[in-house]
């Protein structure tokens, strides 16, 4: 099956299958009324409709693009989309002045949304997860990195896992599972947190690992919750399993987090609010990439991660939703570029590459994803807007309208079309 996008009034990628720093991370490709084809799942083409009409035979189907500008698909490298219950009355709890760690520390936060997932069905999440994918999908978002987390004990994480799973088999958008069965210490396990890292080492990271299910592993390092000497024993055996680290790093303090993700090798380190110089030179220096989440930030009223600074210091930085009921109950990547803008300083270029390229290195994925070239799969946006600085400029309004995941449409017009 082929499919030809044409009618475009621009198409705008950064290009490469690595991540880009510096001044390369403005550096787009953009290319004035050009056509891109679909093979299969792949792309086929990009450049000039006179160019593929020459070369190429006519396609079992064509994309109208109305004047609208085609961008890749966007990845978000940092989600944890699967949950039961709602945290609305933290929200305005936090509204009136009590802080994250206070309503955790009472028993709401991240251990009131594990109450609800351990009272739900493996289909209750599951048929949670698909929804919140339809939006991704419809903001359009066509991969996600997705966190287990609201577990906290084997039988949990695993139906969690098996929902990533399930609907990374029945949904176009890619799933990338990782575990976080080290997101908190459960309300069981409080009165003696080390019990809890035993079990974790012991028993839970073996059994996922066994399972197959996650890919990647992740723990929030945060001062209150894993300490850095617990986050370097709870990570000790990733090689080990064949898993790839995340890592929550100074997300709600200065604990170092960051300089612990590059000395272990990690492929992301993520949040980095309160990061410090020394981590962000360490950052620089090493693969690792850097993840920002301005939609927590914006959603908890904190500061923004010094972005400008890692840009220019040379880190590979990648955006995010942070997707969870707590600190970012967002979908929508759009947003977050605009908060990349508007609230961290980066430029629409930087931020497109951000969520894209950089997002698509951030999962081990830019070889495969992340921009339109020949030879990558074939995951892609048209915006209802001639340019893509209007995705930023005309903030807090959708401006996507078609969506195209695996060369097959999927999102026409704004609605669900497979
Ligand atoms: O990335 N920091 C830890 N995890 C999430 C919050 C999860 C929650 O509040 O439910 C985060 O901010
Ligand atoms: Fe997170």
């Amino acid at each position: 099956m082929s499919l030809l996008i044409r009618g475009a009034s621009q198409v705008a990628t950064p290009t490469g299958h690595g991540a880009r720093r510096g001044a390369d991370l403005a550096r787009l490709d953009v290319r004035p009324r050009a056509v891109v084809r679909c093979e299969g799942d792949r792309i086929a083409f990009v450049g000039s409709e006179e160019e593929h009409d020459r070369s190429f035979p006519r396609p079992d189907a064509v994309l109208d693009a109305g004047g609208g500008c085609v961008l890749p698909g966007f990845v978000d490298p940092h989600t944890h989309p699967v949950w039961a219950g709602s945290r609305e009355d933290e929200f305005n709890r936090r509204l009136r002045g009590s802080t994250y760690m206070e309503i955790a520390r009472a028993g709401g936060g991240i251990n009131a949304t594990v109450r609800a997932t351990r009272g739900a069905s493996r289909d209750q999440l599951l048929a949670a997860a698909l929804a919140r994918l339809d939006i991704f999908l419809g903001h359009g978002t066509t991969t996600i990195e997705a966190k287990s987390g609201y577990g906290l004990d084997l039988a949990t994480e695993l139906r969690m896992l098996e929902v990533i799973r399930d609907a990374d088999r029945s949904h176009p958008v890619d799933l990338h599972p990782t575990c976080l069965a080290a997101h908190e210490v459960p309300p069981e396990h409080r009165d003696d947190p080390e019990r809890y890292i035993r079990l974790l080492v012991d028993e839970i990271h073996p059994a996922i690992a066994a399972s197959g299910l996650a890919e990647a592993v992740d723990v929030f390092c945060e001062r209150g919750v894993f300490d850095l000497d617990q986050t370097r024993r709870l990570l000790a055996d990733a090689p080990r399993y064949g898993w790839r680290i995340h890592l929550h790093a100074d997300e709600l303090s200065q604990l170092g987090g960051t300089e612990l993700a590059v000395e272990l090798g990690a492929l992301t380190a993520d949040h980095l609010i309160y990061v410090s110089e020394a981590g962000i030179r360490a950052l620089a220096a090493s693969e690792t990439v850097a993840v920002l989440l301005p939609g927590t930030s914006f959603f908890l009223r904190s500061s923004y991660a010094p972005a400008r600074a890692m840009v220019e210091a040379g880190c590979a930085v990648a955006v995010a939703t942070d997707c969870n009921p707590g600190s970012s109950p967002t979908q929508s990547m759009p947003a977050i570029l605009a908060l990349a803008c508007l609230g961290m300083g980066l430029t629409v270029e930087e931020a497109l590459t951000a969520a894209t390229l950089n997002a698509a290195a951030a999962i081990g994925r830019a070889g495969e994803i992340g921009s339109l070239e020949v030879g990558k799969r074939a995951d892609l946006i048209v915006l209802g807007a001639p340019s893509y600085h209007h995705l930023v400029y005309h903030y807090g309004v959708s401006q996507i309208r078609h969506v195209v995941k695996n060369g097959r449409l999927v999102v026409r017009d704004g609605l669900r079309t497979g």
